[in-house]
């Protein structure tokens, strides 16, 4: 028998009143795998990202982990799956260190009767283990995240998501609040986490910053799949055409959200 997908949807829909914000939506992802979600601003990325994340209930459609269909009713459940969501805003608490951010509302303490016992210790022990993993040169340890760089700041967003053994990452537009040297450090993050075996999804919205990581990708128009593939079998200026028109390239099967050439030549 195949090893079923780490990841497998079909035909997942959701609706906001009378937006279709995704429309059945096919995509799987294996572990060790990039895949890129691509497409406009309003595509629909985010809202197919956050049903796997359990953030929306799906209207339509099947979500398989690991070969079994899951309900994914709450962050929780899908926390409890290994899928971890790091979000662009790099939401951390300033005034507290990377240990104490990485165990927010998942504290380990010692209970004594009525009371709790925060285990300092051992969740910095664990934090400089995680650390270590993404990036052995980080020194930052001990301070507070608001003296932190950007690319400081995503290491323990991302180390936050393997601290819990994540084994499917979710990477909404990781890097657009990043500048070049940053962006790069997460590229290099991203290519650590897929050789430990994770599967990644990244989302972006920009064609430049996901080519070169990932294996395959998606892109998204209007809620629906215009095209979808691997990576080595299109160019970027493709990719590009499908992402801004809807164009799909001969070799690349259009979804059904591909326009399409009328008998002049134009686009539909
Ligand atoms: N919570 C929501 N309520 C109403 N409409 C939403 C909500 N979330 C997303 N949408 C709409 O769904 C569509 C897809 O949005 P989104 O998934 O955020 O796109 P993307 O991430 O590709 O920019 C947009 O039209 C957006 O306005
Ligand atoms: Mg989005």
């Amino acid at each position: 028998m195949t090893q079923p997908h780490l990841v497998n949807m079909q035909g997942v829909s959701k609706s906001f009143g009378g937006i279709h914000a995704v429309k059945g939506i096919d995509l799987t992802l294996d572990a060790g795998e990039v895949v890129a979600v691509l497409g406009h601003n309003g595509a629909g990325k985010s809202t197919l990202m956050k049903m796997l994340a359990g953030a929306y209930q799906r209207d339509l459609g099947d979500i398989q982990v690991h070969g079994q269909s899951v309900a994914l009713s709450s962050p929780a459940e899908a926390h409890d799956l290994g899928i971890e969501t790091i979000y662009q805003t790099l939401a951390l608490a300033d005034n507290l260190d990377a240990s104490a951010n990485l165990f927010l509302g998942r504290e380990i303490a010692w209970r004594f009767g009525p009371f709790r016992v925060m285990d300092q210790a051992r969740m910095r022990d664990q934090t400089a283990q995680v650390i270590a993993r993404l990036n052995p040169h980080f020194d930052a340890l001990d301070v507070p995240c608001r003296s932190l760089s950007g690319g400081q700041r995503q290491t323990i967003a991302i180390a936050r998501a393997l601290q819990f053994d994540a084994r499917i990452l979710i990477m909404d537009e990781p890097t657009a609040a990043l500048g070049p040297h940053e962006t790069a450090m997460v590229a290099d993050l991203t290519r650590r986490l897929k050789s430990q075996g994770l599967g990644i999804f990244l989302i972006s919205h920009d064609v430049h910053d996901v080519f070169d990581l990932a294996d395959r990708f998606i892109v998204m128009k209007g809620g629906q799949e215009v095209g979808s593939g691997r990576i080595s079998e299109v160019t970027k200026d493709e990719v590009l055409g499908m992402v801004i028109m809807g164009r799909c390239p001969a070799q690349i099967r259009p979804g059904p959200g591909a326009s399409m050439l009328d008998e002049h030549g134009a686009q539909t």
